[in-house]
């Protein structure tokens, strides 16, 4: 049976105490208010407003394109509709990298426009600087290694991070570059399931894979991906929970077939 965590809300300090006493981490992925109402509701742990959304709410090929504006807009959407569930906010390609200023800028947008608890960016020693300025204003920020989307163009491939040495041992001194900088969690996505478990086994803040295996804290999947809305996007590390796709397909022809035949609406149906 599976015991869910009784608190009013999930907070950071939560999140360590889960990992202190061996306690897995369920987080998902949601940008709108419906959504995030039930997955609320269902008591998951951590919401993740990602910039997935790029992908799967706005239909572009990589998550580079959302801007700011627009992850502010999902973010306090599902801020909305949350009462429990920690709610965590992806800064966008370009409002962090390279310019720490304008890190804590983007951050301190996110946190007063959406009122989310935390955000998250992506990579190591290359964005401490960021970090460290954000960090600085009391805004919790959560790490994301390993295969990092924003950084797609410089992988120019999808395929599993960190296999050779070298790229390992960078991700783990990352790791601990972001652990002792005070970042209060990190997703690790799509590493081999050993390299994560050596990484949570040596970092104090919880770790959450994507593709990373089962040794690590917690598990995040993209919400289009695990109830089967998206159809094209099957890496193995995917587990389909629903076909909501053919679902909805299925409820949308038969709406088209009981308006077309007159049947919709019927006497009890209308005033
Ligand atoms: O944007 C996103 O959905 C993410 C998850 C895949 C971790 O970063």
């Amino acid at each position: 049976m599976t015991t869910l965590r009784v608190v009013n809300k999930v907070t950071t300090h939560v999140l360590k105490e889960m990992k202190l006493q061996g306690e897995k981490i369920a987080m998902l992925t949601a940008y709108d208010y419906s959504t995030a109402r039930i997955l609320d509701s269902a008591k998951i742990d951590v919401i993740l407003v990602g910039d997935s959304a790029s992908n799967v709410m706005a239909g572009h090929k990589t998550t580079l394109p959302i801007t700011l504006n627009e992850m502010i807009y999902h973010a306090s959407s599902v801020a909305r509709a949350i009462s429990r569930a920690l709610v965590i906010v992806d800064l966008p390609f370009g409002t962090y990298q390279g310019n720490s200023k304008e890190a804590l800028n983007s951050a301190i947008r996110i946190m007063k426009e959406s009122g989310a608890d935390a955000v998250k960016l992506e990579g190591g020693k290359e964005v401490i600087e960021s970090i460290d300025r954000i960090l600085s204003a009391g805004i919790p920020v959560m790490g994301h290694l390993g295969l990092t989307p924003q950084a797609i163009n410089k992988f120019g491939t999808y395929v599993v991070r960190a296999t050779e040495k070298d790229e390992a041992q960078r991700l783990v001194e990352d790791a601990h570059l972001l652990d002792k900088s005070g970042t209060f969690a990190l997703v690790l996505e799509k590493i081999p399931a050993k390299l994560a478990t050596q990484v949570t086994k040596e970092v104090k803040m919880p770790t959450i894979g994507i593709g990373a295996g089962n040794g690590v804290d917690g598990q995040v999947l993209v919400l289009h991906d695990m109830l089967g809305i998206t159809q094209e996007f099957s890496p193995r590390y995917l587990r389909r929970y629903h076909n909501l796709y053919e679902e909805i397909k299925g409820s949308v022809e038969s709406y088209i077939k009981d308006v077309k035949s007159l049947d919709f609406p019927n006497k009890k149906e209308q005033y």
